[in-house]
């Protein structure tokens, strides 16, 4: 095929047909350009399954989709630790987008999991940004590197679904820099991501789709995304509002009010026609890009997808809890209790609803298998939230005759979707009661749960074990039979935390706002970073995940004790298989800042891997720091920071199992603005190189005179010594005359070099 060239195309392009290109040709297609012999582009939801509708679209899952195979959602998805299953789910979906004649699939979802009741969170990754970001720089990778160009969304802070299309989230530059940024950053500028969704909502008062700070300041100048933003279905405002912002397509298309809307703008001049080229431009080269990269050729084989998702979600499995009861024995009797056990919940609900052709439940997977006594009772109807006794009484008199009862739980699809948030984080009344009274008879009891987010268990000290299965894909089923069962051994880590109760969530005061306005009052402490902060106790903490073997950390190495934040830091650690089964850790890197001027999190996650371990085995685990890892982002010089100091690097197998830790010095080489006056804390001399050099000659000088005072502090016993210099560094520098040697002349002298440029 010849070369399309986007620039030429433009030239050949009238006034009309530069403004049809601004929006869809229908509800997933772009425009195509016959004269150029460019077809229309399909876009098409998923991300964990193809949702191809060919009949009506709709973006709120109601309307039928092409049959295909559905993966384990984001929330299972980052469980996994593992940026091989993003990989593996990155590629298929890439071949399967081919074979389709699918050009961008309408994900990953990377918005940060600010509180457990958002609606949508079994669509995103985690609470945390870098965690979210690596993963989903490398989906964007795989599915890229078939050709499909990815859509990161919804960019950005569209952290609930309450007024989700007219809200404004209202934080400040830290925050929204600190957490809210750095997984899309991560996928533009790692992932190299060519499309980017604006989301609906406002950031601070300003609607994404119009926001030039979100999509050009940031996302093109600071970032260097050289790609296109596509507004989500229906989040267009103002049309020259838009084009000026930095937003290239609007869809769906196919009404022609965007049309008109442009037209007028450029007939009164509030927009040009070249700002109008410079969007078209970005259209044209992923409309001519999707032509070239086209493999007309491609066909998938459904039954092998079938089983990767299979695989896939017994990587994502997360092992709660377990006093012993796991894995089962083949030959126990094993009492299976619960509607999710014949029907499991696998995926959520709205615009990422795969049509499934084939479900299998864990009663399919187990079915007919040689030696494996298995017995089911229903035990609650999963519409209904009521208890009903008769189904209660028969799963209570089926667990008293078992050695073992598996109870199948969690949310009903009524309980979480999207276009609405969730009220608590309960499970239905009836599953409670359900696992209440199966503990009561039966001292073997496990507990599968299935749901997209976290949930709170009352009955969790209860049960022996607790194995969450998030939304785990079509093969849910057959998954959840290896793991019980021990021929897979679980492996997945929480990429959120799962707090005792909901009223413990640092979002709570202010989740979901008034009037659509919420304000991000808990800063940069969402998550762990904040129960961590507060030292709360939570049901599990972020990062926490069991194995049936176990793991030995030792041998934390760091490639040197001191650096610039201009250097990188190599990490290294060996992790060995102490148990007698093969498994996988998840590694967990930590950078914990010991001493800050500014408030900062306990920890925050800066590294990770996924170790593939044989009984007795051991392997090293590297990992490499940058200034990224250090810094904090600093809004005077509105560029990330890193302040001077002592940093603890920890290694752990969750974020409150720390297993090894060592301290690097870091020096930052970029000296912050700071301005004295004689009111300045002589302790705020330490912020700045110059001050430090005067502080240190006034010391210098109070160390002369240590002996006089000697006598003094004797009288003043012990810790005299600390108390003084304490008190000391809060006192003005203006007070260096009252009390020191310095003149009022001297003191304003070095207040005034202090200053100087
Ligand atoms: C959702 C997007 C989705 C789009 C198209 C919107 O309502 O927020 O995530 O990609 O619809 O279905």
């Amino acid at each position: 095929m010849v070369k399309k060239e986007p620039k030429k195309i433009l030239e050949m392009l009238t006034l009309e047909e530069k403004i049809a290109l601004c929006s869809g040709h229908d509800f997933w297609h772009t425009e195509g350009v016959e004269k150029a012999g460019l077809a229309p582009v399909m876009m098409c939801d998923g991300p964990h399954g193809l949702r191809k509708q060919e009949g009506q679209g709709d973006h709120l899952g109601i309307n039928d989709s092409i049959s295909t195979v559905c993966y384990p959602s984001a929330s299972a998805l980052a469980a996994s630790f593992d940026t091989e299953v993003l990989k593996a789910l990155g590629e298929a979906l890439g071949e399967e987008c081919q074979a389709e004649q699918v050009g961008m699939l309408l994900g990953p979802g990377l918005n940060m999991k600010r509180s457990p009741l958002c609606g949508r969170n079994f669509e995103y990754f985690s609470e945390d940004p870098y965690l979210a970001g690596k993963l989903a720089a490398e989906y964007v990778r795989s599915l890229q590197g078939k050709g499909i160009s990815a859509c990161v969304k919804h960019f950005a802070a569209n952290n609930q679904e309450t007024q989700r299309m007219s809200g404004s989230s209202n934080m400040d530059e830290r925050t929204l820099r600190e957490i809210y940024l750095p997984a899309f950053e991560m996928a533009v500028k790692e992932g190299k991501t060519r499309s980017v969704m604006c989301a609906y909502n406002a950031i601070n008062g300003v609607f994404c789709s119009e926001n030039k700070k979100l999509l050009t300041d940031i996302l093109r100048e600071e970032w260097g995304f050289e790609g296109f933003v596509v507004t989500d279905w229906g989040a267009a405002k103002d049309a020259a509002k838009g084009v000026k912002a930095g937003l290239n397509l609007v869809m769906p298309g196919g009404y022609g009010a965007h049309e008109e809307a442009l037209k007028k703008a450029l007939e009164s001049g509030e927009l040009t026609e070249k700002e109008l080229d410079a969007v078209i431009l970005d259209i044209l080269q992923f409309i001519c890009d999707a032509a070239e990269n086209q493999r007309l050729e491609a066909s998938i084989d459904r039954k092998e997808c079938a089983k990767l998702s299979g695989e896939l979600a017994a990587q994502c499995a997360v092992l709660l809890k377990n006093d012993g009861a796991l894995p089962l024995k083949k030959e126990a009797r094993a009492a299976f209790i619960g509607a999710f056990a014949e029907k499991p919940r696998y995926q959520g609900s709205g615009s990422s609803h795969i049509n499934v052709a084939e479900v299998t439940s864990v009663l399919d997977a187990l079915h007919g298998q040689e030696g494996v006594s298995v017995s089911y009772a229903k035990g609650f109807e999963p519409r209904e939230t009521k208890p009903d006794a008769t189904l209660m009484e028969e799963a209570v008199e089926l667990a008293k005759k078992a050695d073992v009862a598996v109870i199948f739980a969690g949310l009903p699809d009524s309980f979480e979707s999207e276009g609405f948030d969730r009220k608590h984080l309960d499970l239905p009344e009836n599953q409670n009661a359900l696992i209440e009274a199966v503990c009561r008879v039966q001292e073997q009891v496990v507990v599968v749960l299935h749901g997209g987010a976290t949930m709170c268990l009352p009955w969790a000290d209860k049960a022996k074990a607790i194995l969450c299965m998030y939304l785990g894909g079509q093969e849910v089923g057959r998954a959840a039979a290896e793991l019980l069962y021990g021929e897979k051994n679980p492996c997945g880590k929480l990429a959120e935390t799962w707090p005792l109760k909901l009223e413990d969530n640092p979002s709570y005061l202010n989740f979901p706002g008034v009037d659509g306005s919420v304000n991000y009052r808990e800063d940069v402490y969402i998550g762990y970073r904040y129960y961590d902060k507060k030292k709360m106790e939570v049901r599990f903490p972020f990062g926490h995940g069991l194995s049936y073997t176990t793991f030995a950390y030792r041998d934390l190495k760091l490639e040197k004790a001191s650096m610039t934040d201009q250097e990188t830091l190599r990490v290294s650690c060996k992790v060995k298989n102490t148990g007698s089964r093969a498994g996988k850790e998840a590694v967990q890197l930590y950078v914990r800042d010991v001493e800050s001027t500014v408030g900062r999190p306990v920890r925050e996650l800066k590294g990770f891997a996924k170790v593939d371990l044989e009984p007795g085995e051991e392997k090293a685990v590297s990992f490499t720091l940058d200034k990224r890892s250090f810094a904090y982002y600093e809004t005077q010089i509105s560029d990330w920071f890193v302040e001077s100091g002592e940093f603890v690097i920890e290694i752990g197998a969750s974020s409150r199992d720390i297993r090894l830790s060592q301290s690097v010095q870091v020096e930052g080489t970029v000296e912050l603005p700071c301005f004295y006056s004689m009111q300045s804390p002589i302790g705020s001399l330490r912020k700045t190189a110059r001050g430090r050099k005067v502080l240190e000659q006034i010391m210098a000088a109070g160390e002369d005179r240590k002996a006089e005072q000697e006598s003094q502090m004797e009288a003043l016993g012990e810790g005299a010594e600390q108390m003084q210099q304490a008190m000391f560094l809060e006192m003005p520098l203006g007070a260096l005359a009252g009390f020191g040697s310095l003149s009022m002349e001297q003191v304003e002298e070095i207040v005034r070099m202090l200053n100087e440029n």
